[in-house]
Formats: C-alpha cells, sequence, structure tokens
C-alpha cells in the first residue's frame, strides 16, 4: 500500500512536469485563451487602475476575438512569461518580447505586432551614442533584449538590472545612472508625458521585430493567431489602435 503510494506521487508529480500545451482544438473547446502579459510596460501593456491595456493588450484582444474565442489574462514579471508557456500556465505570451535566436530554441513565435528598437535615453547631451556610453553606467530591464545589446557595447563601465523597465527609467531620473537603454516608443511616451524631467533621447542601438509566443512547436495555435493578425492588421483594426496609442503606424513594413 505504501510502495503504491508513493508511485502514484511519482506519477502525479511526473504529470505535473511534463504539461502539453493546449493544441488550438482544446483551446476552441474551452472557448477560452488564457493571455499571459507583464502589465509594466506602458504604452505597450499596463494598468490604468485595475484595468490591463495598451497596445499590444489591444491588439491580442482584437486579434482573439477575430479568432472566435474570449480571452483570460494573466500577469507576472517580465521573467517568469516564456518559461511559464513551458509550465502549460497561459496558451500564449504577449509582452514586447523581441524575437530572437535564443528566444527561438525555446519557444515559438508568432508574426510580429510591431517593428521597433532599443533606443539610449539620457539627461545629459554628451550621453547619445553608442560610443558615449564608454565608462558609463547604463541601466537596463532584466531579461531583455536592451541588456544583450548594452552587454556588447565596448567600454560600457557597469550594466544595471532592473526588475521592471520603470524601475531602470527611474534609476536614471534619480541619477544613480548614467543612461537607460529601452524601446523607442517607451521613451517617445516618456518625454512626451514629461516634457521636463530632462529626459532626451539618443541613438537606436538596433532594431528589432516584436511578436507574441506559444509553446515550442505549437503550431496550430500559432497558425490560427496569424490568421487573425494578418486580418486585424488588414481591415484597420490594428492601424486605429496603433493610432491611438503612438499617433503612427507601428507594425511592421
Ligand atoms: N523588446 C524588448 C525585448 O524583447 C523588451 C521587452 C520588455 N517587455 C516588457 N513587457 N517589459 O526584450
Amino acid at each position: 500500500m505504501k510502495m503504491f503510494k508513493t508511485l502514484a506521487t511519482a506519477v502525479a508529480l511526473c504529470a505535473a512536469v511534463v504539461v502539453q500545451a493546449r493544441p488550438l482544438e482544446e483551446i476552441q473547446k474551452s472557448g477560452t485563451i488564457i493571455l499571459g502579459s507583464e502589465g509594466q510596460y506602458a504604452p505597450f501593456n499596463f494598468f490604468k487602475g485595475k484595468q490591463l491595456t495598451g497596445y499590444e493588450i489591444e491588439v491580442a484582444e482584437a486579434v482573439v476575438k477575430k479568432m472566435g474565442l474570449k480571452y483570460e489574462w494573466k500577469t507576472v514579471g517580465f521573467d517568469a512569461l516564456l518559461t511559464g508557456l513551458a509550465q502549460d500556465r497561459w496558451d500564449l505570451v504577449i509582452a514586447s518580447h523581441a524575437i530572437t535566436d535564443e528566444r527561438s530554441k525555446a519557444v515559438t513565435f508568432t508574426l510580429p505586432h510591431y517593428c521597433s528598437g532599443g533606443i539610449i535615453v539620457s539627461m545629459k547631451p554628451e550621453v547619445a551614442k553608442a560610443a558615449d556610453l564608454n565608462g558609463k553606467v547604463v541601466a537596463v530591464q532584466t531579461g531583455t533584449t536592451y541588456l544583450d545589446a548594452v552587454k556588447k557595447v565596448p567600454g560600457v563601465k557597469d550594466v544595471k538590472n532592473f526588475p521592471t523597465d520603470e524601475a531602470a527609467r527611474n534609476a536614471l531620473a534619480s541619477k544613480r545612472v548614467d543612461a537607460w537603454v529601452t524601446d523607442r516608443f517607451v521613451a517617445k511616451e516618456m518625454l512626451a508625458k514629461a516634457p521636463k524631467a530632462g529626459f532626451r533621447t539618443g541613438d537606436m542601438l538596433f532594431v528589432e521585430q516584436v511578436a507574441s509566443a506559444v509553446s515550442k512547436g505549437n503550431q496550430g495555435l500559432a497558425d490560427a493567431w496569424n490568421k487573425a493578425l494578418k486580418e486585424a492588421i488588414a481591415d484597420g483594426t490594428v492601424g486605429k489602435i496603433s493610432q491611438k496609442y503612438f499617433q503612427e503606424d507601428v507594425t511592421c513594413k
């Protein structure tokens, strides 16, 4: 009896670890797709009071509607989002992840919903170009492409990691660092919202395509998402959302 119990526990444990991503058919049967995001990356994904909103949140909701599904949002720290796919905590992640080779080893990306890049933000006119980061301390959010990019800039004195992009920005605002590297549209919004804060944007360090991600190999779900996203771009739905947040079209041309 005792042995049986041990075995049963072992089986249950294995089942909990070897979880299978929900294929499209299963999601359709349940009627609801579980979406994961961060909620701390305005204007892409953020909380307005208790309401999760932002460019990619609205795009996701429009795409899901076209897929004939309902949605349920889960929000966690940026770092936990892609690993949560493998643990089947959500079906799809949309949180401004750029398509990279490294991430593509672990997840399957959909088509991009915007094109952007990393930009240097500082409070000093002499810190504007990649070469100006020589000997400087730079703030970035942990786990981002900004971290990877800044690490590659020769001569950077120190790269300081923060759990959120906002914390990295605050480090610059309180002059604990010389520069902050973030998304160009995040920076644009920041400058527009707080023109007197003393932030100035410098050069872009790199460009990237930003997409949502599903569990590695969950191609049926990715295909259905891509079809609906294409439709939402073609019929102007995404363009409208883009104008609302950025006063320009941020989709990839
Ligand atoms: N685009 C960058 C990357 O791919 C930053 C994403 C940050 N996203 C967020 N939800 N904070 O790493």
